[in-house]
């Protein structure tokens, strides 16, 4: 396409109006818009139009396309993600761009708008991450001077100072192109949590990324390191997270290709080592590359584990940039006397009441303790029902908590697919069957 006619055809108002829908109308992101402004910085300089009109016209136009892009993310975000998940919406992936935005908003607003085809769609998601506006106003503004004002001018001053600039236009626009993207790449690759944010921003938006996942808790299993790494080596999964005790982590570490490593239990106090014998601390663990650790479980609660122990080591974990799973779950008697839901209410009120970041992650297990080890599992549909009370009662006091709720007890061989395939079942918490793997990766 010839830019320098098609400017001259369309003139102001076609420049401003494709500068304005590439800011931040979904269908604008193929526009041409560093190069036309380049151009048309460079057609200043030939006296085909007045520099000032375009920068101010420019500015404007991309500043209000940007905006219109957030008012529309703001309004199709909450619409498209009240649905229950659907193939290409998971509403994590909300929580996901919140939790992108409230870190990264504000560098994502100005880079974006150097990057071809993504600047489109920054600005959408601002919105649909409901990014703060007086913020996100101010580096849109930012962004639109940098990027409207400074290609324009580049391209006038280039054509007022290089003779026959016309002729490597093309070669200064892949250029311009090429310099403006790089400071993003290497800021991502440089900085880890900003890589691996991104990344899982990226694989939210996939469809099919949701794997349930299958944590394995061995519990006090198996007696030698031998037979440990066996069942560790065939449990290596993508979407396992084994968790072996305390005694074989560091070896089991050794052996995980694909799966992810936990821990059954943490000392309870912020403290990286000391006079505590018998503790291991949350930062020893992660040391050994845990990133989950179990808390709460009902074995664990009857020897003595309390609420606020629980609270304690939730908030430990959560500092030291892992992920708990907490095991909630009724006994048979409160099962059979109708009171389930008021105890998960109680204890997830008092376990998580030390949380009160936005940027937290955290696994629930209901763990029906009349299930656990008994070869009769709660049925899928009761899971189901119990699971969204969590859900729902956890929005209440936390919303914007990441979570995720897995079920737990007597899930084995025969009944885990019927689990796993509830959408509102994001996983399973195995205990005996973990230690036959081959069993329950078919
Ligand atoms: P079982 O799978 O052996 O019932 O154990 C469940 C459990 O407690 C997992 O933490």
């Amino acid at each position: 396409m010839d830019l320098i006619s098609l400017i001259k055809t369309v003139g102001y108002a076609g420049v401003f109006l494709v500068i304005f829908i590439e800011s931040g109308v979904f269908f604008g992101f193929f526009f041409p818009g560093d190069s036309l402004l380049f151009t048309a910085g460079f057609l200043a300089s030939q006296g085909f139009m007045n520099i000032w009109v375009l920068i101010i016209g420019v500015v404007i136009s991309a500043v209000a396309g940007v905006s219109v892009g957030y008012a529309f993310g703001f309004k199709i975000g909450p619409m498209i993600f009240k649905r229950e998940d659907s193939l290409f919406f998971h509403k994590d992936n909300l929580v996901h761009t919140q939790h992108f935005y409230e870190q990264y908003g504000k560098k994502a607003i100005i880079l974006a708008r150097f990057m071809p085809g993504i600047r489109t769609f920054a600005p959408i998601l601002a919105g649909v991450g409901k990014m703060n506006y007086s913020v996100f106003f101010l580096y849109n503004v930012i962004g639109g001077l940098l990027w409207g004002a400074g290609l324009s001018l580049s391209g006038y001053y280039l054509g007022n100072t290089i003779p026959n600039i016309d002729k490597y236009i093309l070669p200064i626009i892949l250029l311009i192109i090429f310099v403006s993207v790089l400071p993003t790449f290497i800021h991502i690759f440089k900085e880890k949590s900003a890589r691996e944010k991104a990344m899982k921003l990226i694989k939210n938006m996939m469809p099919g990324k949701n794997k349930k996942i299958l944590a394995l808790n061995w519990k006090m299993n198996p007696e030698s390191l031998t037979e440990a790494l066996v069942i560790a080596k065939s449990s290596d999964h993508k979407n396992a997270i084994v968790i072996p005790p305390s005694i074989f982590i560091s070896e089991v570490a050794r052996i995980l290709k694909r799966a992810k490593l936990g821990a059954q239990d943490v000392f309870y106090k912020e403290v990286e080592k000391g006079p505590y014998t018998g503790a291991v601390s949350a930062k020893e663990l992660k040391n050994l590359d845990v990133k989950y650790v179990i808390v709460g479980h009902s074995e664990k609660r009857a020897m003595g584990e309390t609420d606020e122990l629980i609270s304690q080591k939730i908030k430990t974990v959560l500092d030291n940039d892992m992920i708990p799973i907490l095991c909630v779950g009724e006994n048979l008697i409160q099962h059979k006397n109708g009171s389930t839901k008021k105890i998960l209410e109680d204890q997830l009120k008092s376990d998580l009441v030390l949380i009160d970041d936005l940027k937290k992650q955290i696994i629930i297990a209901y763990e029906p303790i009349w299930a656990i080890g008994s070869g009769n599992p709660e049925t899928p549909e009761n899971a189901v029902e119990t699971i969204n009370y969590i859900k729902s009662s956890i929005k209440k006091e936390h919303p914007y908590l990441d979570i995720k709720v897995f079920y737990g007890g007597s899930v084995v061989s025969q009944n885990i697919a019927d689990f796993l395939k509830r959408k509102e079942i994001d996983g399973v918490l195995i205990g005996g069957a973990s230690l036959k793997p081959e069993t329950i990766f078919k």
